[in-house]
């Protein structure tokens, strides 16, 4: 990138980053748990950058962007934790409560940034347990073969994200920046 061109993304991004944290100190939002990638890249998922739910929901598999999924989905997921896709992924309480607000006040049907309002749009008032199973999520990697994922001991499964996009703990899924493990840049 031209230097030019950097330093009118820096000031614009100070400027969105400014006018955001006036906004947030506005309206009491949790900004704080909001941590948008540097240079202002657009990320598709709100990343949030809560201590517990990283640190209980992001040992199994990435911490998922609470974004990806409704509120209703994440009191379903964190109402049965103790069978959790044949996992126990039980909490203490306390943090349980903690943890399920963080996912309910970032949820797809309550943010509008990225591409949450339209995953909540397309589900209509459903609230499945995984992202994966979305209609909105299988139209955007039919065009993948099994051989690369399920087939694939680097990759295993879709609900592994962070295999295939490298920025997908920053909640940016750009289908350029693509590269899957044990196969490569994918360019179709
Ligand atoms: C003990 C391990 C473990 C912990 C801890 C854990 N999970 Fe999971 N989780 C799993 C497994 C296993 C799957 C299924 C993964 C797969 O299909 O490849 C899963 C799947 C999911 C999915 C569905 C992903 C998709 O779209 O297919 C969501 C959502 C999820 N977990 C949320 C959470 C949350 C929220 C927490 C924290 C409360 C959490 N997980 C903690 C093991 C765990
Ligand atoms: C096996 C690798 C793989 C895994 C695992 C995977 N993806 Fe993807 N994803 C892709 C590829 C490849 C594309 C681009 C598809 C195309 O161009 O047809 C894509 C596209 C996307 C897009 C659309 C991007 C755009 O620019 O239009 C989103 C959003 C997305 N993935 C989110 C996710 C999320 C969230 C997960 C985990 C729950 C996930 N993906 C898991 C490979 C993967």
């Amino acid at each position: 990138m031209k230097t030019s061109k950097k330093m009118f993304w820096i000031g614009l991004t100070t400027v969105a980053a400014g006018g955001a944290v006036l906004l947030s100190l506005g309206a009491g939002a949790d900004w704080d748990e909001h941590r948008w990638s540097a240079w202002g890249q657009r990320a598709d998922f709100a990343p949030v950058a809560d201590q517990a739910y990283v640190s209980e929901c992001g040992g199994c598999h990435m911490a998922y962007q609470p974004g990806m999924l409704p509120a209703e989905s994440w009191r379903r997921i964190m109402g049965n934790l103790q069978d959790h896709f044949g996992d126990n992924a039980e909490l203490d309480e306390p943090i349980r409560q903690h943890i399920l607000g963080v996912l309910e006040r970032n949820a797809a049907d309550r943010v509008s940034s990225g591409r949450s309002p339209g995953v909540a749009r397309s589900l209509s008032g459903r609230a499945p347990l995984r992202f994966t199973e979305t209609r909105y999520f299988r139209r955007k990697h039919h065009e993948i073969p099994a051989r690369i994922v399920e087939q694939n001991p680097q990759v295993g499964s879709f609900a592994n994200c962070d295999a295939c996009h490298a920025g997908a703990k920053k909640g940016s899924y750009d289908e350029h920046q693509v590269r899957i493990s044990g196969v490569g840049y994918w360019d179709d």
